[in-house]
């Protein structure tokens, strides 16, 4: 048996824009999905037959960590709600990727140096060992054979499968590595750098630098409180929607363009812990997102009933329905607020934990290099 689970996400500043190389900020939410797989007679998901058609992000991870594995049951515990924008997705390929990884271990070298998986540090290469020569090598297993970074790639793979090919690495970090994450187009000399990851959209190759930024003391009693539309929208349809603006009409790129701009600002504000900029940011971010035609009507009623005890509030993730957020130290009066106006609310710290691998099996379920 093995279990992880992974934070759900909100975007603080800058979606959409992120996907085109601009900088954007997430945050790890108290919300969380918890994975538990077992070996099984036949695949299950949650006490039903496993359809993997209708769940793609569960069989690209099974034919990359899992590929003639023997069936398992999955289970899964969530309390982030799917098609909402809190990445829902992403928390579930980090955590599969976890498990996965975990019930098949991972050979090394007798130095510790892998012979099998993925790294950033080996830019995304993927890198099986021969098969060959095996007999120097060590298989680690369970949790000590999980790598963050590992599933964070993973995740990102089947995000952008999921997307199009157009996805940015917020998501699947964020959901990784927890607490803030900063993506930007280039190294930032305030926040810590973890990796460069790469990915050829349909328009052009992006590039993102990946960074985790500590966040100032003077925010800790502060929350977010998300208000959830509970209109559902799949992320993939919107960021469909915004290329194809961008195509018909390429004034819009001006928007794209200030989205980066105030995302800077946004960035500044939350390192010197200035509540009223990061606020007003965030909801200067909303207005552009809205001319970008990715606000709907109950995103809108839900922002405007928490602005009067919120620093600031914004739609967060994909838009066109999902949830929204918005700062306060009043979460109480900013979630019912939002409730009267028809949301349904969650409250959150600024910044939780990333993966946690729980528990795993101590013996490799599965190995794929033995005949
Ligand atoms: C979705 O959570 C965020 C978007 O910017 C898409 C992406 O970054 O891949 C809309």
């Amino acid at each position: 048996m093995a279990k992880a689970s992974a934070p759900g996400k909100c975007i603080l500043f800058g979606e959409h824009a992120v996907v085109y190389g601009h900088p954007a900020i997430a945050l790890a939410i108290d919300q969380r999905m918890t994975m538990k797989v077992s070996p099984s007679k036949q695949w299950w998901l949650d006490g039903m037959p496993l359809n993997f058609e209708r769940h793609p992000h569960i069989q690209t991870l099974k034919n990359r960590l899992w590929a003639d594995g023997p069936p398992l049951s999955i289970e899964i515990h969530t309390e982030i709600p799917p098609g909402s924008g809190l990445g829902s997705s992403a928390a579930l390929s980090v955590a599969a990727a976890a498990v996965l990884r975990s019930m098949r271990g991972r050979h090394t070298d007798s130095e510790g140096n892998w012979c099998e998986g993925w790294s950033s540090a080996r830019e995304n290469d993927v890198y099986n060992s021969s098969g060959e020569n095996r007999s120097g090598e060590i298989l680690i297993t369970g949790k000590q054979s999980i790598d963050i970074d590992e599933c964070a790639i993973l995740a990102h793979a089947v995000e952008a499968n999921a997307q199009g090919g157009r996805a940015s690495p917020i998501d699947s970090s964020t959901c990784a590595h927890g607490g803030c994450i900063l993506l930007s187009d280039k190294v930032e000399d305030e926040a810590k750098w973890l990796y460069s990851r790469t990915l050829n959209t349909p328009e052009k190759e992006t590039k993102w630098e990946i960074h985790s930024l500590r966040l100032p003391a003077s925010l800790e009693n502060t929350w977010l409180v998300i208000g959830n539309t509970e209109v559902h929208s799949p992320t993939s349809i919107q960021v469909e929607k915004v290329a194809q603006s961008l195509q018909t009409n390429p004034e819009m790129k001006q928007i794209i363009n200030a989205i980066g701009m105030v995302t800077r600002r946004g960035i500044t504000a939350l390192q010197e812990g200035n509540l009223n900029a990061i606020g007003n940011s965030m909801t200067e971010n909303h207005i552009l997102l809205r001319s970008l035609g990715v606000s709907c009507p109950e995103l809108e009623r839900l922002i405007a009933a928490a602005l009067p005890t919120s620093y600031g509030a914004k739609l967060t993730g994909a838009g066109g329905g999902g949830c929204m957020i918005a700062l306060t130290d009043e979460p109480k009066r900013t979630s019912e607020a939002i409730e009267l106006a028809g949301g349904r609310t969650m409250i959150t710290r600024l910044a939780s934990m990333g993966l946690q691998g729980d528990k795993a099996t101590d013996k490799p379920l599965w190995n794929p290099f033995e005949k």
